[in-house]
């Protein structure tokens, strides 16, 4: 397995691969790698010839620099683990080479409206850091295909929304969320809690598909099951931080026309925010 610090060493083996006629899959990533990750580099590698991994921690997505300064590094297991998934090369540029005059001088991609909703309200700039990375990404590793989770489904729709508006040359890989056998969602984040807290974590899974059973029953209004679900986590020892039952193509309210149903949410547990999802089909 290549891996690759420098854009030029990246392009010349980008240029080789392509005159070779094979197609590349990108699958980015902050390391910290889990079974999640992997099963990415499986729908790149079902999908294209060869699978490129970035590992880059963003800095222009973290709005919290204690976040940023804490994230663990974990770049030889996670090399470990990407060889023996059958990956072809890592790329993972330095701070300085991505972004070379700071992250306030950078020119940066945002898709409006949904950047600025739900999880983006929360994290101001979060958004237009996740698709300034992800554009500067696609330019250097030119890729056929780009394999991203369901997990961070505002993510996904927003990476899509981009490559639609811009006419980006890429096929958008959404791959279902990993679940322990608990039903907790797979995450780097997962690595933060005690033992209480794991204990406690699988229960954000069972509330979301209980809230999700009512959703597709039409049990309405949405606002009473919001409250319910959201005392049931807080009893089981979380902190609810967000619940939303929203049109998932618009990221607005349900209407009558709605056909696809987003339940998200974000719960503490302790210090630690975990996320999931569930699309209800109407
Ligand atoms: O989902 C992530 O790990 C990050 O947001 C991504 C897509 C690698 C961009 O930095």
């Amino acid at each position: 397995m290549l891996i690759i610090d420098q854009p030029t060493q990246l392009h010349a083996e980008i240029k080789k691969l392509k005159q070779q006629g094979k197609t590349i899959a990108l699958v980015a990533t902050m390391g910290m790698l889990h079974t999640g990750h992997i099963k990415l580099v499986e729908a790149g590698l079902q999908k294209a010839n060869i699978v490129i991994v970035s590992i880059f921690v963003n800095s222009m997505q973290f709005n919290n620099a204690n976040d940023l300064e804490n994230y663990p590094k974990t770049e030889d297991s996670d090399c470990k683990l990407l060889k023996e998934a059958g990956v072809y090369c890592v790329f993972k540029p330095s701070n300085e080479i991505i972004y070379p005059r700071g992250i306030d001088a950078q020119t940066y991609v945002e898709v409006p409206g949904i950047s600025n909703t739900l999880e983006g309200k929360l994290r101001p700039g979060h958004f237009r850091g996740v698709s300034t990375i992800i554009n500067k990404l696609f330019n250097l590793v030119q890729p056929d295909y780009a394999c991203f989770g369901r997990k961070d489904f505002q993510q996904l729709i927003i990476i899509q929304q981009m490559v639609n508006d811009l006419n980006i040359p890429i096929e958008i890989i959404p791959v279902e969320t990993q679940r322990e056998s608990s039903g907790l969602a797979m995450s780097s984040r997962n690595n933060n809690l005690n033992e209480n807290e794991r204990n406690k974590a699988p229960f954000l899974s069972a509330v979301m598909n209980e809230l999700s059973i009512k959703v597709k029953k039409n049990i309405t209004p949405h606002e009473q099951l919001i409250k319910t679900a959201s005392k049931r986590l807080n009893n089981y020892g979380f902190k609810t931080d967000v619940l939303y039952i929203i049109d998932s193509s618009t990221l607005k309210p349900v209407t009558p026309n709605t056909k696809e149903i987003a339940v998200l949410m974000a719960a503490f547990l302790g210090e630690t925010r975990l996320i999931d999802n569930q699309i209800v089909q109407m």
